[in-house]
């Protein structure tokens, strides 16, 4: 596999070399989070008394909607609710998207009575069906009634980049963003613990975003436990992904209990801490059998890359279909390009790629994109 910068090169079929509008985040990222007239440190303000002092008038906030990858994926148990119990290093990746919160008019004539969500990606529902839109309902129902936090709706500006049906958590990073947003708006009634609580309300993967970047998921996924990160920040990866998304429901149908690995997730956890990078015995994750049996090309995607110079360990990210392959901490200062077979044989040609890289964020602060 080369180690190069992502560039502007085209290969030998004059395909471009990246899937993914780099300079476009980069630039987003240069303007940085817009945060007028937000609160900008914590306060430990009750849910009420903070929803009633936040001012709102905000001007537009936007901020970067990021997404996660699963270093190993274990499932522990099938529950009489249909759901999984399982055990996961979740790590918040670089691999994301713009999104604009701007404040709809309150009271009086011309009130807003609901959201709006602008995005113009295929397939992307746009109504109270989005995860989005779903989270920003969840914070005002949490609000004290009466609050303004409670009646304020926005327009919500998504520039979407991150493939859906992918096991990146895209959809989930976007609640977890617009609750931020919201609370940010509202002055921070609420806690990050607050939030990832509400956020498992409507769905297995959002709570996570509200770690620092890092951390050893339970239950459904919700019971999130903040960890140190495993792996330098800097370890590079590359997302490949066919063009069907997988459905989780469907993978976890097929899944079979008796084709599991049988590793403690604790063991595995701290055999990422001390080896410091990926390997084949670490990064397991028990949706592949199932997932290679509904989308076989996956499996033949991962053993190939597993053998590229570079890579320590290729593997399935949550129920698919994004196939990671996770790089050489030793070359940390570089970026992980697909090798020649991907980008030049014809049954990649429709394949999404991109570099990524592990984050993290600060307290108090979300998560920024790519310099
Ligand atoms: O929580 P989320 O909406 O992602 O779950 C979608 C579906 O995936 C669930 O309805 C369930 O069928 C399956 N699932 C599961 N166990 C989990 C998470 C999801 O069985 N821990």
């Amino acid at each position: 596999m080369t180690l190069a910068a992502p560039s502007q090169q085209l290969t030998a079929a004059g395909r471009p070399l990246c899937h993914r509008p780099y300079a476009r985040l980069a630039a987003r990222r240069r303007n940085g989070p817009r945060l007028a007239s937000v609160a900008s440190r914590f306060s430990p303000t009750t849910v009420a008394a903070a929803a009633a002092a936040a001012s709102s008038s905000s001007g537009p906030l936007s901020l970067f909607s990021p997404s996660k990858i699963n270093l190993f994926l274990r499932i522990t148990a099938r529950r009489p609710d249909g759901f999984h119990e399982l055990a996961s290093i979740f790590h918040v990746i670089d691999l994301g998207e713009n999104m604009t919160f701007e404040e709809l008019p309150e009271g009086g004539a011309g009130s807003a009575a609901k959201d709006e969500l602008l995005c113009d990606a295929e397939g992307v529902p746009t109504d109270a069906t989005n995860l989005a839109v779903k989270a920003l309902d969840l914070f005002r129902s949490k609000m004290p009634a009466g609050s303004p936090a409670a009646t304020r709706f926005f327009r919500v500006t998504l520039e979407k980049n991150v493939p859906h049906g992918a096991g990146l958590g895209g959809g989930s990073a976007n609640a977890a963003t617009a609750l931020w947003a919201a609370n940010e708006v509202a002055g921070r009634p609420a806690s990050a613990a607050q939030l990832a609580a509400w956020g498992g309300e409507i769905g297995s993967d959002i709570s996570v975003f509200f770690s620092k970047g890092a951390a050893y998921c339970t239950g459904r996924g919700e019971l999130v436990e903040d960890v140190k990160p495993p792996l330098p920040l800097g370890t590079p990866m590359l997302l490949v992904k066919p063009p069907a998304g997988l459905s989780t429901p469907a993978v976890f149908r097929a899944l079979d209990l008796g084709s599991r690995s049988a590793a403690d997730p604790l063991r595995l956890s701290a055999g990422l801490r001390n080896l410091g990078r990926g390997s084949r015995e670490l990064c397991v994750n028990d949706l592949e059998p199932p997932a290679f049996l509904l989308m076989p090309e996956l499996e033949e995607v991962k053993e190939r890359l597993a053998k590229e110079r570079g890579v320590d360990a290729s593997f399935m990210t949550g129920s698919g279909s994004t196939v990671v392959a996770l790089g050489n901490g030793r070359e940390s200062s570089k970026s992980l390009s697909p090798p020649s077979w991907f980008l030049e044989e014809e049954k990649y040609k429709d394949w999404f790629w991109s570099p990524a890289r592990l984050i993290a964020r600060a307290e108090g602060e979300w998560y920024r994109g790519p310099e």
